[in-house]
């Protein structure tokens, strides 16, 4: 795939990983690539302001504005078609992307989780809860990964993963703050991948090439 990554974003929150992309692309770190439009479920997330000051269009679609999921969904896929968006981004998207939108854009949605998958993933398996789990189950190491999105929270396929050592006396909050830090070295780094055309996935699993 060399054509260019048309990427529109999915954020519910504060949306640190979106401007690590942002900043990535305008920096020309990631060439091939360009966000051409941001969607959040909530009216007041950080990304939609970011998306604003940087004139990126910008929507709140929340799944309370619809009848039916049906609708929701399909209301997703009218703007994703009007900005031509080939790719999605999630990031920090506290909402289910629905079956329509997964199986249009199949293996070409990605998401970043606070831990290194396919442990500490799944339902429930967000934010703090993530951190705490890892502390509990006495591990040395966490990290982050970035994984296609498929039907099924946390599964699909590992597309990088980069870890950060889980120190004595670590807490859910400090262990957060190291991962948040990697996340923004990582996301940037496996969309350039998917920009240069270098990300093959085969079945559930991503091949990188050289
Ligand atoms: C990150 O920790 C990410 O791993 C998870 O949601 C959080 C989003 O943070 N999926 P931000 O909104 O990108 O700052």
């Amino acid at each position: 795939m060399s054509d260019e990554l048309k990427i529109a974003v999915f954020a519910s929150g504060r949306g640190s990983n979106f401007e690590a992309i942002l900043k990535a692309i305008q920096a020309g770190t990631i060439k091939g690539a360009r966000i051409v439009g941001v969607i959040s479920n909530n009216s007041g997330a950080g990304a939609l302001e970011t998306a604003a000051k940087n004139g990126i269009p910008a929507y709140h679609i929340s799944r309370r504005q619809f009848e039916a999921d049906s609708d929701f969904d399909s209301h997703i896929v009218t703007v994703l078609d009007s900005l031509r968006a080939n790719f999605i981004v999630l990031a920090g998207y506290k909402k289910r992307v629905g079956p329509v939108i997964i199986s249009r854009f199949r293996n070409r949605i990605v998401n970043i989780h606070p831990a290194l998958l396919p442990e500490f993933g799944g339902k429930g398996m967000y934010g703090e809860h993530v951190h705490a789990a890892v502390i509990a189950a006495g591990k040395r190491v966490s990290g982050a990964t970035v994984h296609v999105v498929d039907e099924v929270y946390d599964h699909g396929a590992i597309v990088l993963r980069k870890t950060v050592p889980v120190s004595p006396g670590e807490t859910p909050e400090t262990l957060a703050k190291k991962v948040l830090e990697i996340e923004h070295e990582l996301y940037p780094e496996a969309i350039r991948l998917f920009a240069e055309g270098k990300v093959t996935i085969s079945g559930n699993t991503a091949s990188i090439l050289p």
